[in-house]
């Protein structure tokens, strides 16, 4: 950390460990890797601990308060793990911590070397040598015109049979509670012909499934031949593309649900029967005042239409509760609307004030109010989730063996609808997509037995 002038710690060898934690979403996961190989090609070899790291990257989330504040506990062990091992390491914030709060954070922590914003990770190697030269603490928060995608380096390769593609960026919707306009910017797709490359890339080195991200990945228009291609452009395209064999995406936004993007479910094999779509309250007057521009009524309306499409879809949503002017009636809303639902899994998360956000300044609900709705409406979706996972008992479906399971001759894999589900099989398998009967369920996964010959 004070390593930022003193160039006696620069370590002998010309490889240097780094250490990147990530909190959040899965675009600060691809971020994440994104970074580590833009460093790989500085001489950074990455390490999963930060006990021998030269350079420990935090890839921040600031969605609520607690995720934001763990930053900074972070930051003092830090500081405490230098002082034991009795070496400097240099320690940078990135995400989107890093891009609300930007100088603040080298004012609570000075010993952070630099603070990087989501949208400029592309420059990191130029603030690093500018650490080396001894310019001191570097921070760039700004949202540059350039694409950080298409300067970041083109060496890309999956880490295993499942790997993300962030195809959007950013966000135009402003939900009334929402950081993430102003952490990541306004929408941004990226052309299409460099995310199918990617994909390709993704394939060659081992993935068979790609999940494509992006903060409202439905709204997706980026450039391609002939014009703007939707999401749904997008996924009858890479459906094209040879070894892959399940493209998933994530988050979408009830009102980007186009029909295209709707048919592509009853038509594309590959599309998985899986769809992340959050409404966060069933009341009309809580989703007025959200600034969500649905209604409970059309979500439920939508969702009648994808199950058309595909029957068999497994849903999941976020639900926000104890929102400012919540009453008891809105919150039997929100329950009705789950138990309509059904969902096959869902977040929930009490309603917390961010700074910058309209919502910010409204009076609060008590806390005890928010903690009893929030465990009402995690028992309504428990019980929905269980419903779902129970249902699947006795069925055979194919399953993607991407880990080691726990136990030796075990193997993890996920479900067609994201299910985590365990069987026993052979390592040797891993990457394989296998026919599995499931004859177990569990809250958070399921358990079967492969019917595929090995
Ligand atoms: N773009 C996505 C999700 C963004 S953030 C969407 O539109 O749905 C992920 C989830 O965090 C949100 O869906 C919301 O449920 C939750 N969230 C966002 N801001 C929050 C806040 N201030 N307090 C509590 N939960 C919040
Ligand atoms: Fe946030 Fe709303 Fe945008 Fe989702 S759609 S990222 S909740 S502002
Ligand atoms: Fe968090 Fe930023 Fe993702 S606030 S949820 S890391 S977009």
């Amino acid at each position: 950390m004070s390593a930022r002038t003193d160039t006696a710690t620069k370590p002998e060898s010309q490889t240097r460990k780094l250490y990147v934690k990530t909190y959040g979403c899965q675009m600060n996961v691809y971020d994440s890797e994104r970074m580590a190989e833009t460093l790989a090609d500085q001489g950074y070899e990455s390490v999963d601990s930060p006990d021998h790291a030269d350079l420990v990257l935090l890839n921040t989330c600031h969605i609520r308060e607690k995720a934001a504040e763990k930053v900074y506990s972070d930051l003092g062990r830090l500081r405490k793990l230098e002082k034991e091992r009795g070496k400097s390491m240099q320690v940078g914030v990135a995400g989107c911590v890093a891009q609300a709060e930007g100088e603040e954070i080298v004012r609570r922590m000075p010993q952070v070397d630099l603070v990087v914003g989501p949208q400029a990770y592309h420059r990191l190697p130029d603030m690093l040598s500018a650490l080396e030269d001894g310019k001191g603490t570097q921070v760039i928060t700004d949202f540059p015109v350039e694409d950080k995608f298409s300067d970041l380096p083109a060496t890309r390769k999956s880490s295993g049979p499942t790997a993300f593609l962030t195809v959007q960026e950013g966000c135009d919707k402003f939900c009334a509670f929402c950081v993430v306009p102003y952490t990541r910017g306004a929408e941004y797709s990226r052309p299409a012909k460099h995310i199918l490359a990617e994909a390709s890339r993704l394939v060659e080195s081992g993935a068979r499934e790609i999940t494509l991200l992006g903060q409202n990945v439905n709204a997706y228009h980026g450039e391609g031949t002939g014009g703007d291609w939707t999401l749904a452009r997008l996924v009858r395209e890479m459906a094209e593309i040879d070894g892959l064999a399940r493209i998933r995406y994530t988050t979408s936004h009830p009102n980007d649900m186009s029909d295209d993007l709707i048919a592509a479910h009853g038509e594309i094999d590959r599309l998985m029967p899986f769809l992340h779509l959050p409404v966060q309250s069933g009341s009309d007057r809580i989703l007025k005042a959200m600034n969500r521009k649905h209604d409970a009524d059309s979500y439920r309306r939508l969702i009648d239409r994808i199950r058309e499409a595909r029957p068999d879809i497994a849903l999941s949503g976020d639900f926000i509760v104890g929102y400012p002017g919540e009453t008891d009636e809105d919150y039997e809303d929100t329950l009705r609307l789950i138990k309509d639902i059904q969902y096959a899994q869902a977040f929930s998360f009490k309603y917390s004030p961010r700074p910058g956000t309209p919502a910010t300044g409204a009076e609060q609900i008590s806390e005890d109010i928010k903690a009893e709705r929030l465990a009402g409406v995690q028992e309504a979706l428990g019980k929905s989730q269980a419903a779902f996972q129970n249902a699947c008992i006795g069925q055979t479906m194919p399953v993607l063996l991407d880990r080691h399971g726990k136990f030796a001759g075990q193997m993890m894999g996920r479900s067609p609808y994201l299910q985590n589900v365990h069987l026993p099989a052979d390592t040797e398998r891993r990457g394989e997509i296998v026919m599995v009967k499931i004859t177990e369920a569990h809250k958070n996964s399921l358990g079967g037995e492969c019917i595929t010959a090995p």
